[in-house]
């Protein structure tokens, strides 16, 4: 099969590197990245024209902008299969409150919560207690909508914030909902509108410093499956969660073909459903994909197409991603510095903030790498992964020590 990946981070490596290397297909990425180029042809330009002028069998779409823009209906008027899911269906992460009213009626376990369209409405919700609540921009906000506030001062502070226009069109719309207290797993299912093929779960570990210390980033580590995790979780939650929601999403005249992706929590009163995201985890793919047996070319294939979907085979055992950031993320950083001893790793390293710069190799984004490694279990895949991830060297290299340590 001819697959063009539409992306260029870690995600979009890993998911290109599973389909090169779990089948026979030949990858195309845009635009790619140093990553990618080893074993795929990275070209620039509008993703649609390419996918047309390479007659590719089939998109995979990595990032969640061009789905709520719109890509998948622009590939379906040209009959190309996008595994990446409508516009329509992408409001299930474009808008936090549409993916609420969508869990309402699936009776899908979620924090309750309700939505404002102005300041003291929001204000007077929150009360005196606005470390119960969480404060949510309704839109997309390139993972900075969430906000846990302690104290009134702060929740005042974020909610005239959003309505001053801090996030643009995205908090013009305030959710504010129930703050829930437990372990957080991700659930990634593949789904051709009406059925689902669950991978196994994972955990990303969003804040910047160990001991889920500092500022949230975009994730810096992963592990695939979280060992807190009933082995049956996955199964459950396709069939509390996902299928659920597929068929209220029908119903109202939408199918969703792609990766509905929930976050979830567990608590001690059982788990909840915190976020749905349109498309793969950056960087629980990169600890996920991995462990995957399976050629996904035929998997998504069937997804995008609303055909019947193949089983899933998956490895025995763990794996860990340890994500190699520049000092400073996720505040300021600078760029540029030269990336030495990946030919001393034996282990998966995925690109993410990289270039090429007269024949070396250079950082060029807050998240540099991602390094993967499986092991029998979580542990060992943890010290392989940290054996490689100390062999990189780049000036002001930044991980956490701490993966799979923290829930
Ligand atoms: P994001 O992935 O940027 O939407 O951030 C979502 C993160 O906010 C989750 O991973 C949780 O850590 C946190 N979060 C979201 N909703 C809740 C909630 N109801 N209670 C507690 N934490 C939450
Ligand atoms: N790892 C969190 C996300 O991709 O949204």
């Amino acid at each position: 099969m001819k697959i063009l990946v539409i992306g260029s981070g870690g995600r979009e490596h890993a998911l290109a590197w599973a389909l090169y290397n779990n089948g026979a297909n030949t990858v195309l990425v845009t635009p790619g990245n140093p990553g990618t180029a080893e074993f795929a042809r990275n070209i620039s330009g509008d993703p649609v024209e390419i996918a047309e002028k390479e007659s590719v069998d089939l998109v995979v779409v990595g990032p969640e902008t061009p789905l709520v823009e719109g890509i998948a209906g622009l590939l379906a008027e040209k009959e190309i299969p996008c595994f990446g899911p409508s516009a329509e269906c992408a409001r299930l992460e474009g808008s936090k409150w549409f993916a609420k009213e969508i869990m309402a009626a699936a009776r899908v376990p979620t924090a309750t919560g309700k939505v404002f369209k102005n300041h003291s409405s929001a204000v007077d919700y929150l009360g005196e207690y606005p470390d119960k609540f969480v404060i949510k921009a309704d839109g997309l906000a390139a993972g900075k909508g969430v906000y846990l506030p302690d104290t009134r001062r702060e929740s005042d502070a974020i909610i005239e914030d959003l309505f001053k226009g801090s996030l643009g069109k995205a908090g013009t719309s305030v959710v504010i909902e129930q703050r829930l207290r437990g372990r957080e797993v991700s659930v990634l299912a593949v789904c051709n509108g009406i059925d689902a093929v669950v991978l196994p779960p994972s955990r990303d570990h969003k804040r910047a410093y160990d001991g889920d210390m500092g500022p949230n980033t975009g994730g810096m580590g992963a592990i695939c499956p979280p060992p807190d995790v009933p082995c049956d979780f996955g199964e459950d939650v396709r069939e509390r969660v996902i299928l659920p929601v597929l068929k209220v999403m029908k119903e109202r005249g939408m199918e969703f073909r792609g990766v509905l992706y929930a976050g979830l929590m567990i608590t001690e009163y059982g788990y909840f459903v915190l976020e749905f995201n349109v498309r793969f985890g950056d960087p629980e793919t990169q600890a996920v994909l991995p462990m995957v047996e399976s050629d996904l070319a035929v998997l998504f294939l069937a997804a995008a197409k609303g055909e019947d979907l193949p089983p899933l085979e998956v490895k025995e055992g763990a794996s860990a991603c340890i994500i190699l950031a520049s000092g400073g993320y996720p505040g300021s950083y600078s760029k540029g510095f030269e990336i030495t001893g990946l030919e001393k790793t034996d282990s998966l390293v995925f690109h993410a903030g990289t270039a090429e710069e007269d024949g070396s190799l250079v950082t060029a984004g807050g998240r540099v790498l991602g390094v993967t490694a499986l092991g029998e279990d979580i542990d060992e895949a943890l010290e392989k992964a940290y054996l490689n991830a100390d062999r990189i060297e780049f000036e002001g290299k930044h991980m956490r020590r701490d993966i799979g340590r923290t829930v």
